[in-house]
């Protein structure tokens, strides 16, 4: 398999991240097709850490080629202060390293403060969005309205978008929200500037991606969010604004659904959700929190405490169906360590009835309540173990039974946040 998929198999923030950067020293390209700087991912590398929103964390490996494709939203300001960040560290010194889509849509000023008042109006009906400006970029994508990169340096064109843009934005804002407006001048100058610096990274990257695919390249594509966060399999209105799910990564980045030689879906060993929305192995109480401090479950790009709950099969199994999986990488195994038992929820009942699947509709989805079957936990630290066979039994059983209950293998686990705490047990570069 030369071409593969890394994505989420739960609500976000599962870990990819360093699973992407493992599995790139196998591939020549990183590629994102997906979401924008909603999106956080913390690598740590020889005890150093980094945080990317945007760029794929593979530009950490010199002589891989990042890409952000056009089903990317992209947020200028950020992506600059990326590349600027990068280059202090001694990374990315030679631009060719990084290519952005011409045809990606941008992120403006507009897009940030509807995010913005748009949740506050909500009050506790609101989504729990990053306020990063996602949803109000795609809905202009949608409504052929946006502004895409090439548009930053092409002056004429970004001067008229802007000005009709901002003519229907700031009478919402003003009018609607009773929010400031966002003024033409200085935004127009501003994202020129930003143009000027984003132009030598701009390209097809269709085009770029199918040439160096013929070629022979290995390309890993590098997934946002999660499959339950998916626009139109995830947990409806509770989700981002984009397609999230290995189709997604396909129209997100131009690259045919024929030329992937497979999909492996990250899963946390137990799960998370930050945001509002069904979440039925939540815990509350101690064992929640204690879960949350060991994971260190914080949000990397909002800072927000994340929910944490039981591992959750059919989730899981939902992500295997809508995606295909040919792995799973479990993540943060070692969290679990020194907990007496761990649950892991089989199926759902809803109204009294025993249901194997998520719920399609979000009232029977909130109302449903796990089916837990409970195993022995373990003691021992993970972090140590580089072979299945070193993980405590007890561990060793939890593992597998988690791949029986997705019905999918787990090859690859996660005992630690450094590059050799893993457990590669198959790989799909090699498969
Ligand atoms: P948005 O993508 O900022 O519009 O947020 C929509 C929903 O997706 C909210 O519940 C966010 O918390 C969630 N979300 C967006 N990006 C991520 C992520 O990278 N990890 C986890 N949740 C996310």
């Amino acid at each position: 398999m030369k071409n593969i998929i890394v994505l989420g198999a739960q609500w976000g923030d599962e870990g990819k991240g360093k699973v992407v950067d493992i599995y790139t020293e196998f591939a020549d390209i990183v590629a994102r097709a997906t979401g924008g700087n909603n999106a956080g991912h913390t690598l740590v590398v020889r005890g150093e850490k980094y945080i990317f929103h945007l760029i794929p964390s593979g530009i950490l490996h010199r002589g891989k080629k990042c890409v952000i494709t056009n089903g990317v939203v992209v947020d200028p300001k950020v992506l600059l202060s990326e590349i600027d960040k990068l280059k202090s560290r001694d990374y990315l010194k030679d631009d060719d390293q990084l290519r952005v889509s011409s045809l990606a849509h941008i992120i403006l000023p507009y897009h940030i403060a509807l995010d913005r008042v748009r949740e506050e109006k909500l009050g506790n009906r609101k989504i729990g969005t990053t306020a990063r400006g996602i949803g109000p970029c795609y809905e202009d994508k949608v409504a052929r309205t946006g502004i895409r990169a090439c548009d930053l340096v092409d002056p004429d064109i970004l001067a008229e978008k802007l000005r009709d843009n901002l003519e229907l934005k700031n009478f919402l804002l003003k009018n609607y929200y009773g929010a400031e407006e966002i003024d033409f001048p200085s935004t127009l100058s501003e994202h020129l500037s930003y143009g000027e610096r984003l132009k030598p990274y701009l390209i097809d990257t269709s085009l770029f991606l199918n040439e160096e695919i013929n070629r022979g390249a290995k390309v890993l594509f590098e997934g946002a969010q999660g499959t339950h966060l998916d626009i139109d399999h995830g947990t409806y209105p509770f989700v981002t604004s984009s397609n999230t799910t290995a189709g997604g990564l396909c129209t997100g980045s131009g690259v045919a659904p024929t030329k992937i030689g497979g999909v492996i879906g990250v899963a946390k060993a137990y799960i998370t959700r930050v945001g509002s929305g069904p979440f039925p192995t939540e815990l509350f109480d101690d064992e929640g929190q204690k879960i949350r401090d060991r994971g260190c479950e914080y949000g990397s790009t909002t800072g927000r405490p994340r929910r944490c709950g039981w591992f959750d099969a059919p989730v899981v199994r939902y992500a295997n169906r809508v995606n295909a999986l040919n792995g799973i990488a479990l993540t943060k195994l070692d969290v679990l360590s020194g907990l007496p038992r761990v649950k892991v929820c089989v199926a759902y009942e809803v109204g009294g009835v025993r249901r194997e699947e998520v719920p399609l509709t979000l009232s029977e989805f909130e109302g449903a309540r796990p089916v837990y079957e409970e195993m022995e936990g373990w003691k021992e630290e993970l972090s140590d173990a580089r072979e299945f066979g070193d993980l405590p039994k007890t561990t060793q059983r939890y593992v597998r039974r988690l791949e029986e209950l997705t019905g999918v293998e787990i090859s690859m686990i996660s005992i630690g946040a450094e590059r050799n705490q893993t457990i590669i047990r198959k790989n799909p570069f090699r498969a």
